[in-house]
């Protein structure tokens, strides 16, 4: 069994209160920070191959560096639990279970990029986790790790928790920032990047909850140590989250070399009674599915990349033999439909266009040529939007047909509904 870095606490009773977190060691990476230059910090995160763990798995360090330097304006550290890929629980468990983890992995991160202000954007359904993770805010102020002069270091830190209201695209980091300035959460063109102009025109960094939890123990422990737990290009372990058809539903964390296959059949407990694999979802809804013949590729963000996928989110879906794929695209279709948030033709258009075809298709009532439709659709869209977004719907549009086409042509085939779909 690996080492537990990000949950080692999780089966401890209070593992939430800050007395637990320093009976555990923890506070201690902070005052180690302190006593180094904010620049060997970035270097020490850079060295560890921390790479994100929001989504787009982007070398944390090589981020932070991005901050202009001569910029005398607030620097502002933004962290991002929007959570709302599907098939992704990882981070609630983190502002629920060692919410105090975040709180010393902020500190040190926006000393290491000269903030004084730093926001969290809590997704608006996390109530329990926002009440936990706001009474560990104000535990750590009144034991004087937030606020002026933290540990007699002469840095100042405050945090403030921010709640969002209920849209995916609020989890896109420009949209989130809007969302954060009261604003709509309308993502914006990049560049600028968010570290050259970010939340209120200032340098921001945005990074994930599980990111910034990984920072404390990097300083702690070295980032030689947290390198040599993963592969070539990316250190540590990550919180995988597994849904659908395996015994053991739930969140595990494992070094990022771990493959598919050992993540579902040793540590999940394989698929009930006896059924047999069909696809798996291995990064969140955005990613590409996976056929039962694709899953001995290691989990980290190039094995996927390499396996035509994304590891995006950690957010595994597992499907056994009983799913209908057509229904799993048209589910997820009118995720995508419903989230987009309308400013781009080709993602306002093409996510309604793609539900509706599916849907069809689903009722039995589907044409020959709907399945080149999607396909042509959903490439002549892809690159060329405001944000991330329809380049994620198109993973599963496109993979979903072409890998199991034959079970959509059955259905237009036959023309009879797979299932009666309400309105
Ligand atoms: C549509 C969309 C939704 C996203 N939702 C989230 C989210 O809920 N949580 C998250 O951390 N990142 C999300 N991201 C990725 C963020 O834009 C950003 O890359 C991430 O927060 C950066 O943190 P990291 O480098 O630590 O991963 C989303 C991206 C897109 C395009
Ligand atoms: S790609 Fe979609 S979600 Fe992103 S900005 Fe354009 S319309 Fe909005």
């Amino acid at each position: 069994m690996a080492e537990l870095i990000l949950t080692r606490n999780f089966h401890l009773a209070e593992s939430h209160t800050l007395r637990v977190y320093r009976e555990t060691g923890g506070y201690e990476a902070v005052r180690k920070a302190f006593g180094m230059a904010p620049a060997d910090v970035v270097a020490e995160v850079r060295r560890s191959n921390l790479r994100g763990l929001g989504g787009a798995g982007f070398p944390t360090g090589v981020k932070w560096g991005f901050i202009p330097k001569e910029s005398t304006k607030p620097r502002y550290l933004v962290i991002n639990g929007d959570e709302g890929e599907p098939g992704t629980f990882k981070d609630r468990y983190l502002l629920e279970r060692d919410p105090h983890a975040l709180i010393e992995g902020m500190i040190i991160s926006a000393y290491a990029i000269g903030s004084h202000t730093a926001f969290v954007y809590i997704r608006g359904e996390y109530v329990r986790p926002w009440e936990i993770f706001s009474r560990a805010v104000e535990e750590a102020c009144a034991a004087g790790f937030l606020g002026k002069n933290i540990l007699g270091s002469g840095f100042d830190l405050d945090i403030i928790v921010h709640r969002g209201a209920g849209a995916y695209i609020c989890g896109e980091e420009t949209g989130l920032i809007s969302s954060l300035e009261g604003n709509k959460g309308w993502p914006k063109l990049k560049p600028p990047f968010p570290a050259v102009r970010g939340a209120f025109g200032c340098p921001t960094i945005v990074n994930n909850v599980e990111t910034i939890c990984h920072v404390p123990p990097i300083i702690n422990r070295g980032a030689e140590w947290f390198a040599g737990l993963g592969t070539k290009s990316q250190g540590g372990t990550r919180m995988y989250s597994v849904s659908g058809h395996v015994v053991r539903p739930g969140v595990y964390e494992l070094p990022v070399s771990a493959t598919v296959r050992q993540l579902i059949y040793e540590h999940a407990g394989g698929l009930p009674n006896g059924r047999r694999l069909k696809a798996v979802v291995p990064g969140g809804s955005s990613s590409a599915i996976l056929t039962a013949d694709e899953i001995d590729v290691t989990m980290d963000v190039d094995g996927l990349q390499r396996a035509g996928s994304m590891i995006g989110s950690a957010g595994v879906i597992v499907m056994d033999e009983t799913v209908s794929i057509p229904e799993a695209l048209m589910v997820i279709a009118r995720f995508y439909a419903h989230e987009s948030c309308g400013q781009c033709t080709p993602c306002r258009e093409s996510t309604g266009w793609i539900y509706k075809t599916a849907r069809r298709i689903v009722e039995g009532k589907g044409r020959k040529e709907d399945l080149d439709t999607i396909l042509d659709v959903a490439r002549r869209g892809a690159g060329t939007t405001i944000c991330a977004f329809y380049d994620g719907a198109v993973g599963p549009y496109i993979s979903y047909v072409e890998k199991f086409r034959a079970e959509f042509e059955a259905l237009i085939g036959e023309g009879q509904p797979s299932l009666v779909v309400a309105h």
